[in-house]
């Protein structure tokens, strides 16, 4: 099928490349020439696992190409809109302008038939307001809502083999049927293989996004609202995530107690879903949100204060090895990431921050440039009065404590992640410790 996808940041690069891989005549479209430029050339513009090869394929095969002309849009069946939903500046509501843009430039070269198919995170309520707005400017197009779930460092695999698929629907029985048979075309290979198909209205559709990421946050800061009770008591939230995590009601997975989530999903979209439900009359249902946000914020100066506890009361002009900037492994993004936070609140306090990142100091820098970035561990961590292990990469994980310990001035680790050994740690003499840990 001929597709478009507008906006190729983290999620429409992927989509877009990942569509011509499993056969269709893909064309990405964004305002961002140095990004288009990156693109055409068969480069990802961020880091993402096996991106550049499944750009490179998808290019040679001569099925995708980018373009910052929305005309060279006009030729597609569907056309997914993929472009960010930030947070608004001053505000928790979720920013549509990129989203209004999208569709305000796509309307013009919809052609009878098309089908517009939303991607972005909005808040509920949009797709029937696009669905009205393209009903009234373009009669012979239709919309859907079709949510991504994909996870940074996994994007292009949740793409090309999701866990399931969402088909938001329009109310006009003729009109979904249409809608539908374009959805199961372009995603055949992976409804034949069984993928679960959810088929809803507008609205349960925005909503199973907000709901899953809600959840998810609501996930991580329960753990961590168990941490600060074992600090306070001396257990151990490892293990107790160990254990309850057994049970499969409750799961292991999503229950790492550390410095809690960032990145440009979780924390926008839980304040974004506050800001509808309290236009809803409804922000009482999600009240709790604000607690989640709040014990997630939290856990970042409780990781400062354990390295100004541990440097005997005050960070001053000591020398400390941040690891990690992205907000988790596998990704070059900073939006809101504890790590990067984590650094800036050490530096406001007087430490020399040394700060490293295998991926994300480029983009770190763009943010923070007073911070000082080094390019390896070792850089930072000679001569470092503490260490801090704030994103877990794979490369910090598995430091030896041994050989570190030679390096350093003082051999304190605070494991933001918990992802260290502690008794390895421990037993190759340094003062170890974790958020909730003993
Ligand atoms: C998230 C959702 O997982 C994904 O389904 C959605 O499409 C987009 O938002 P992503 O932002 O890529 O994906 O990251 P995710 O893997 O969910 O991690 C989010 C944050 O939570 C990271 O900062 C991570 O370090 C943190 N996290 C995750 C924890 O602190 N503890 C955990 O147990 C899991």
């Amino acid at each position: 099928m001929r597709i478009s996808v507008i906006g190729c940041g983290y999620l429409g690069a992927v989509h877009a490349a990942a569509m011509a891989k499993i056969g269709h005549d893909v064309v990405g479209i964004d305002v961002d020439r140095a990004k288009i430029g990156a693109l055409s050339e068969g480069r990802a513009p961020f880091y993402e696992p096996g991106l550049d090869e499944l750009l490179a394929e998808a290019t040679e095969s001569g099925r995708l190409r980018f373009s910052t002309d929305m005309a060279d849009a006009a030729d597609a069946r569907l056309h997914f809109v993929a472009v960010g939903t930030p947070q608004a500046p001053g505000g928790n509501a979720a920013d549509l302008t990129y989203v209004d843009a999208a569709v305000a430039s796509l309307i013009p070269v919809l052609a009878e038939g098309s089908l517009v198919v939303g991607k972005s995170t909005v808040p509920v309520g949009t797709a029937a307001r696009l669905a009205a707005w393209i009903a009234d400017a373009a009669p012979g197009s239709a919309l859907a809502w079709n949510p991504e779930f994909l996870r940074e460092g996994f994007a292009v695999e949740d793409t090309i083999s999701p866990d399931r698929l969402v088909y938001g629907l329009p109310d006009d029985p003729d009109a979904a049927t249409e809608a539908r048979g374009l959805l199961d075309e372009v995603y055949a290979a992976a409804v034949e293989r069984g993928t679960p198909v959810v088929v809803s209205d507008y609205a349960t559709a925005e909503l199973v996004k907000t709901a899953a990421n809600a959840f998810l946050a609501t996930k991580i800061s329960f753990i961590n609202a168990m941490a600060e009770i074992a600090e306070a008591t001396g257990a151990d939230v490892t293990r107790l995530a160990d254990a309850i995590g057994h049970d499969a009601r409750i799961g292991r997975r999503f229950l790492n107690a550390g410095v809690g989530f960032g990145g440009g999903c979780l924390p926008k979209d839980i304040r974004a879903f506050t800001a509808r439900a309290e236009e809803l009359g409804r922000g009482d249902s999600v009240a709790f949100l604000k607690e989640v946000d709040a014990i997630n914020l939290r856990r970042r100066q409780r990781l400062v204060d354990l390295v100004v506890e541990e440097l005997g009361g005050s960070v001053y002009e000591r020398n400390v090895a941040v690891l990690g900037l992205a907000f988790k492994p596998d990704s070059d993004d900073v939006r809101d990431s504890p790590a990067l936070d984590v650094a800036v609140r050490l530096l406001g306090l007087g430490a020399n921050v040394l700060a490293t990142d295998p991926q994300a100091v480029a983009n770190a820098r763009l943010r923070h440039p007073q911070l000082f970035y080094v390019p390896s561990p070792r850089n930072a961590l000679v001569d470092a009065d503490a260490v801090v292990i704030v994103t877990e990469w794979r490369e910090y994980r598995e430091l030896d404590p041994i050989a570190v310990r030679e390096m350093v001035r003082n051999p304190v680790v605070i494991d933001g992640r918990n992802c260290l050994d502690a008794d390895a740690w421990r037993a190759a003499g340094w003062t170890y410790r974790g958020l909730g840990r003993p």
